[in-house]
């Protein structure tokens, strides 16, 4: 039988989801006690994206990241292996590197003076033939908490869970797509400088569940965005319900472990900026015509050798654009149309660190190819900060509303509100290249309804 945790006020956990009507307790966006269960049930359990590799380019180069409620060295040793361990000193707990990153072949503790190596390993405290670590334990068992780790595309991800499925059974269907996105050239990705952080005073929740593909909320809450600018409607782009944009309109997937993505239709805007009839183009005529944010057309060849032919179908025809990674990131691949006519990609990956139920900790990676040519970089961080992150223009907006509902989330009344994901997609693609669940039309609710299945399903396991 799984443990179900019943909450302060009897209720157990199970029924904060009614499967049957698709609705999620609000409580659950401020709940201090459901919060502290997600620390261990989802932070602890599954894998945790915590940067990327061209963070830390050098031996000894470290960086102190999240992994829920924990803080962790992220290492780079001298052989150019990736370490995380817990950035708590055995000893007596003081934070071991109290810097956000940084160099060194050893980390010791501003305490006492334990030291350990990039991988963890105790190597002994100050005053060596008083063994001040005492004489109860063996070197090896006063090491730091080792976590398990796995590099994919350049991403450095996580876990605790030792013993745990693989990060590949974790992304499981979602592989395939995620693919064609961080593992598309053979020199890999880089990040355009630090990333950006702010904290924003809401439940994490707020933020990952949007970022399961909530294509909706675009509508409304970033209808500028239609309006003003170069991202403005054009005449000719009527929507095919009436003055509902096209964009609006697609495939989504969902995948068992939550892991989702909006595959938004390129036919549009290959004919607007080609006059070319889609239909009438291979996928690699399409490729070199709109190539993927942060592609040249010299780079398209790249494409054409790594993957299969419905993968390069889905990259020319309905490309992920947005999505997440579970438990709380957010990723971005966005064909974004310029004054001149042309269009430049922006590429950000988003985590929403927990800082308590009703505090999050938002982190924007900006990224681009190594191959891409510098000026093409220089756009797209350009484009990037002026629309994603602590500036964006899009962000500002979804940052206004998770407050607020983390805020009427502790009302009395609130209690018996509940979240509803009860648009569901009644239609599949005719044809559809990869795995997973797929939906096809206007954007609906069974993606983040996946992100919270899956939520649920972690913790009652
Ligand atoms: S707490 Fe780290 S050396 Fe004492
Ligand atoms: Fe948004």
């Amino acid at each position: 039988m799984p443990h179900i945790p019943i909450l302060n006020d009897g209720t157990p956990l199970s029924e904060l989801i009614n499967h049957d009507t698709r609705e999620v307790a609000m409580r659950t966006l401020s709940d201090e006690q459901i919060y502290q269960v997600e620390m261990k049930k989802i932070f602890a359990k599954t894998w945790v994206f915590l940067g990327h590799e061209t963070e830390i380019p050098n031996s000894g180069d470290f960086l102190v990241r999240d992994m829920g409620s924990d803080s962790v060295l992220v290492t780079r040793d001298k052989d150019g292996d990736i370490h995380v361990a817990l950035n708590v000193c055995p000893h007596r707990g003081m934070k071991i590197s109290t810097h956000d990153s940084g160099n060194t072949p050893i980390h010791t503790c501003i305490y006492h003076g334990w030291a350990f190596k990039p991988n963890g390993d105790f190597v002994g405290a100050p005053a060596d033939k008083e063994c001040m670590h005492g004489k109860m334990m063996t070197k090896q068992q006063l090491g730091l908490k080792k976590a398990r780790v796995a590099e994919y595309g350049g991403l450095i991800f996580a876990t605790w869970n030792i013993e745990g499925p693989s990060f590949e059974e974790f992304l499981g269907d979602a592989k395939w797509y995620f693919d064609t996105l961080w593992c598309r050239t053979i020199e890999g990705m880089e990040v355009l400088g630090p990333p950006q952080r702010f904290v924003i005073r809401a439940n994490w929740k707020t933020a990952c569940e949007q970022s399961a593909s909530d294509g909706f909320h675009t509508m409304t809450l970033h209808r500028w965005l239609g309006e003003v600018g170069p991202y403005a409607k054009k005449p000719d782009e009527e929507g095919k319900g009436g003055d509902l944009s096209p964009e609006m309109y697609g495939s989504e997937v969902w995948t068992d472990h939550g892991h989702t993505m909006r595959c938004i239709d390129l036919d549009r805007k290959i004919r607007r900026i080609t006059g070319k009839d889609p239909s009438a183009l291979s996928a690699r005529e399409k490729l070199e015509l709109l190539p993927p944010p942060g592609i040249t057309p010299e780079m398209v060849p790249q494409l054409l050798e790594r993957f299969s032919d419905e993968q390069l179908e889905l990259m020319s025809w309905r490309p992920p654009q947005v999505g997440n990674f579970f438990p709380n990131g957010l990723f971005e691949f966005i064909y974004l149309p310029q004054p001149d006519g042309t269009v430049v990609g922006a590429m950000a990956l988003h985590a929403y660190i927990p800082k308590g139920p009703d505090k999050l900790e938002f982190v924007n990676w900006i990224l681009a190819e190594k191959d891409t040519p510098p000026e093409l970089k220089a756009k797209m961080l350009r484009q990037s900060v002026q629309l994603l992150g602590t500036s964006g223009m899009v962000e500002q907006d979804d940052s206004d509303t998770w407050p607020h509902q983390t805020i009427v989330a502790k009302g009395a009344m609130s209690a018996d509100i509940t979240l509803k994901y009860q648009a569901c997609y009644e239609t599949k693609p005719p044809s559809w290249p990869g795995p997973g669940h797929v939906g096809d039309g206007f954007t609906k609710d069974d993606t983040q309804w996946q992100w919270w299945q899956y939520w649920y399903e972690l913790m009652t396991a």
